[in-house]
């Protein structure tokens, strides 16, 4: 029974109240929305293989990004669609799984917001069964009146006024940020609305935990190849304490767990292609998570530059991320830092003994 608990419509109505007096309630309208299609996906991928849901699109169906689209890829961009083009808080739209940018069209009204989104993020897992979600981030729409262009969206992330991720795993959840911290709610199916069962989520700032996939570390740049090295090395290390490894290859999930219980992630630059700088897209995977993982209090870099800072130079632009337990992705930054100062070379030397250089840091 959740009847003791708030719901998220509830939340966004008191949330509004009390920070947004002059509020429109234009993102709230937005919000149920994107929310009730996150509802529509979870039911698919809860279904599965009964509605026909698992498999590929198509032999041939490749996305913008080389990669092959799912049937539920598909599915979830149309839900998206479908359920926030017509409510009028929208100027245009922005999909992992759409080439160009999408303007609202023109028999529905126009609204003050933009919508970026990666309709389900770790699609490699959804025939396996394992958790899968959907990301996105809200950016104002400029004011002019004119039909929205692909430079209206590249904004920084510092320019989002929300993001958010659903999870589609044992529970369906959902994390959200209106810029006041984090919240998180559960889904629950007898009445249909997600509740608040984890207010204010905060980060440990330390942590004993990593994700990366190892299978690229010939790849890898010496600041990140040491620092997992160091984790590996354990108690008997410079860290002076062991380390735990995950890789769920769903960024959702890993974002999710790191919410929960603190750890980092990485899917940092390497030079596997060098016409690829990262795995992840900026825009509707690093900027919307990037947004909830500082308001939870932990950080988030390329390992150079903090990720809601960088200037987007193209909507589906790919972006080394580095997020998670603050002091660990400090750590990390000034392991870049210290690289290309040539602080470093000790590390690649067969007499380096980190112990000695590095203790108590
Ligand atoms: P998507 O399914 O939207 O293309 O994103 C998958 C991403 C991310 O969620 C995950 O962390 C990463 O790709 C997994 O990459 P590997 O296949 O290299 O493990
Ligand atoms: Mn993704
Ligand atoms: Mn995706």
């Amino acid at each position: 029974m959740s009847g003791h608990l708030k719901t998220l419509t509830r939340y966004l109505i008191e949330t509004r109240q009390a920070h947004g007096a002059h509020s429109t309630g234009d993102l709230n309208g937005l919000l149920n929305a994107v929310t009730t299609a996150m509802k529509i996906i979870a039911n698919q991928v809860n279904k599965g293989a009964l509605v026909g849901a698992l498999g590929n699109q198509s032999d041939d169906a490749i996305n913008v990004q080389g990669e092959v689209q799912k049937k539920l890829d598909v599915m979830s961009n149309d839900a998206i669609i479908s359920e926030t083009e017509w409510v009028g808080h929208l100027a245009g739209m922005a999909s992992e799984e759409m080439e160009d940018i999408m303007p609202i069209p023109s028999k529905y009204k126009r609204g003050k917001y933009l919508l970026v989104f990666d309709p389900l993020d770790g699609s490699s897992n959804i025939d396996v069964n394992l958790t899968v979600g959907s990301i996105f981030s809200v950016l104002r729409a400029p004011e002019h009146k004119g039909a929205v262009t692909v430079d209206d969206f590249l904004q920084p992330g510092t320019q989002q006024v929300c993001a958010g991720f659903a999870l589609y795993g044992p529970s369906t959840m959902l994390v959200l940020t209106t810029g006041h911290g984090v919240d998180g709610f559960t889904l629950d199916r007898d009445i249909g609305a997600f509740m608040l069962t984890h207010p204010q989520m905060r980060i440990p700032e330390d942590t004993k935990e990593f994700a990366i996939n190892a299978s690229n570390s010939r790849f890898w740049e010496p600041p990140v190849s040491r620092y997992v090295e160091e984790c590996l090395q354990g108690k008997t290390g410079p860290r002076g304490k062991d380390f735990n490894m995950r890789w769920i290859a769903s960024m959702v999930a890993e974002a999710f767990r790191i919410l929960t219980r603190g750890g980092v992630f990485m899917y940092p630059t390497d030079n596997k292609d060098p016409s690829k700088p990262g795995r992840l897209r900026l825009m509707y995977e690093a900027n919307p998570i990037a947004f909830i993982i500082e308001q939870a209090g932990g950080a988030a870099t390329t390992g150079r530059q903090r990720i809601m800072d960088v200037k987007p130079e193209s909507l589906h632009q790919r972006i080394p991320l580095i997020l998670g337990s603050k002091h660990e992705v400090d750590r990390i930054e000034r392991y870049h830092r210290e690289h290309e100062q040539g602080l470093d070379r000790e590390f690649s030397s067969p007499l380096f003994n980190v112990r000695s250089l590095f203790s108590g840091q």
